[in-house]
């Protein structure tokens, strides 16, 4: 049988995916991304060597894995190939053997890139603090079905024919809004070198993926963003533009469900989030300095945008939803050290509005802002928890602290990470993660 093994961010994003995808990598044959474009940010240290990737699949790092940019995704060929140059300069084999691009995948044009900001700005205080890559610009021109895929773009007809319909519809609203106007010619000509470049990239990746599967090879599926991010799931309109849960791998690398073996949720141990939306547990009046501490000390900076990110407490309310949409069969706890100099830890295990208990996970994002988190505190341990790679080296407290949160989700552990470093893991034994590895 082959082990389809998806991976998925439990909350706003930015929980550790890259580090863990790597880890994974080793023992899979095809890394697949199947939704989102470079507005992802995976950081990834092995050794002295760090790697940030966006759009191309963790797995990359790994010689001789094959890496599927899958049809759920959205496309911009001059990040593409900045990152695949990038890559490439640091040693790694970024080659049409190895990556794979949908023809059913869209591609993200400088006028989605200019969408983004021209929407962003009309919002103003409303804004989503998209990382202005062209991402829901391009999504919406996939579900309005103007959208050029990869494989419609390979037609250099085509493709001028189509960037000259779209520019005059997203010039009407840029020139309202910016006072400018983009040149579709210009475009063209910038993209479709591009395009011709990519061309020996491109596959039908959903025969290739489904091949691969029937011929018992395994798969390893990369989500990037998060759960509370999703378009369906997530903080509506604070959200990304795609189906970021488990959900959306079937649609997005067109497998049937009944393929996917195994849903890994990966659980950073405190929250953050990077641009809007309501932050329930978020560290504000009177914890600022705490966010501030932990910022610092886990690095919360966008691997993509360079901004501070937004630090919270843990919430587990949130993240036992994010457990139950995307079925987590285990979860890989993330950034355990950076809590190590924290006297006390807050854990929010339900919502109150208006002085009620929250049933479910509210819907509408202004009840989301006004809800009050249920904290449970525990004692923080105090000491180093860094590179540790056995559960029972831990402190008690730290130990307590991860069973206190796998008994407030649901589920069980497979993996906690102690630093950057491939090697400052502890991999839980009899887990289901361990079993997938051991396969
Ligand atoms: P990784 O894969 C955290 C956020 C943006 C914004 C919202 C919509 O590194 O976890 P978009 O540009 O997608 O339209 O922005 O989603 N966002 C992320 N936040 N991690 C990410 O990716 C994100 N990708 C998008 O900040 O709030
Ligand atoms: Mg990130």
């Amino acid at each position: 049988m082959s082990k389809v093994i998806v991976v998925i961010g439990a909350q706003w994003g930015d929980e550790g995916k890259g580090k863990i995808v790597d880890l994974l990598a080793e023992r899979f044959d095809l890394v697949a991304r199947y939704q989102g474009g470079h507005n992802a940010g995976h950081s990834v240290k092995v050794g002295d060597r760090s790697y940030a990737l966006h759009l191309i699949p963790s797995g990359i790092i790994h010689e001789g894995k094959t890496c599927v940019l899958g049809n759920g995704m959205v496309i911009d060929p001059i990040a593409f190939f900045a990152e695949a140059d990038r890559l490439s300069a640091q040693g790694l084999q970024v080659t049409p053997e190895r990556v794979k691009v949908s023809s059913r995948a869209h591609l993200i044009l400088p006028y989605h890139r200019a969408l983004d900001h021209t929407s962003e700005e009309r919002l103003g205080n409303e804004k989503v603090g998209t990382t202005l890559r062209g991402i829901g610009p391009a999504y919406e021109d996939k579900a309005g079905r103007r959208g050029i895929r990869v494989a419609d773009a390979l037609d250099a007809d085509h493709l001028r024919t189509r960037i000259e319909r779209n520019i005059e519809d997203a010039n009407l609203i840029i020139r309202r809004y910016r006072g400018t106007t983009l040149d579709a010619g210009q475009v063209f000509n910038e993209i479709a070198p591009l395009v011709e470049r990519m061309s020996a990239f491109v596959t039908d990746t959903t025969a290739f993926v489904n091949r691969a599967v029937r011929e018992g090879r395994s798969v390893l599926v990369e989500g990037a963003q998060a759960t509370l991010l999703d378009v369906d799931h997530g903080t509506y309109p604070f959200v990304t533009s795609s189906s970021t849960t488990a959900g959306g791998v079937c649609a997005g690398l067109g497998l049937a469900p009944k393929k996917i073996s195994g849903v890994l949720g990966i659980v950073r141990t405190y929250s953050t989030r990077v641009g809007e939306g309501p932050f329930p547990t978020e560290m504000l009046e009177g914890e600022e300095e705490i966010g501030q501490l932990i910022r610092e000390r886990g690095h919360e900076y966008g691997v993509s945008t360079g901004r501070p990110r937004r630090c919270g407490w843990f919430d587990a309310f949130a993240t036992r939803y994010a457990a139950e949409i995307n079925g987590f069969d285990t979860v890989a706890l993330t950034k355990l050290d950076i809590l190590d100099a924290l006297d006390e830890i807050k854990v929010c295990t339900g919502y109150r509005l208006k002085g009620q208990p929250c049933e479910s996970f509210p819907a509408v994002s202004h009840e989301l802002r006004g809800v009050e988190p249920v904290y449970e505190t525990l004692p923080g341990w105090n000491s180093s928890t860094e590179g540790v790679t056995e559960l029972e080296s831990l402190p008690a407290r730290a130990r307590d602290y991860v069973e206190f949160i796998s008994e407030q989700i649901g589920v069980p552990v497979g993996l906690v990470s102690t630093g950057p470093e491939r090697s400052q893991t502890i991999l839980v034994r009899d887990s289901a993660l361990a079993r997938w590895l051991a396969d």
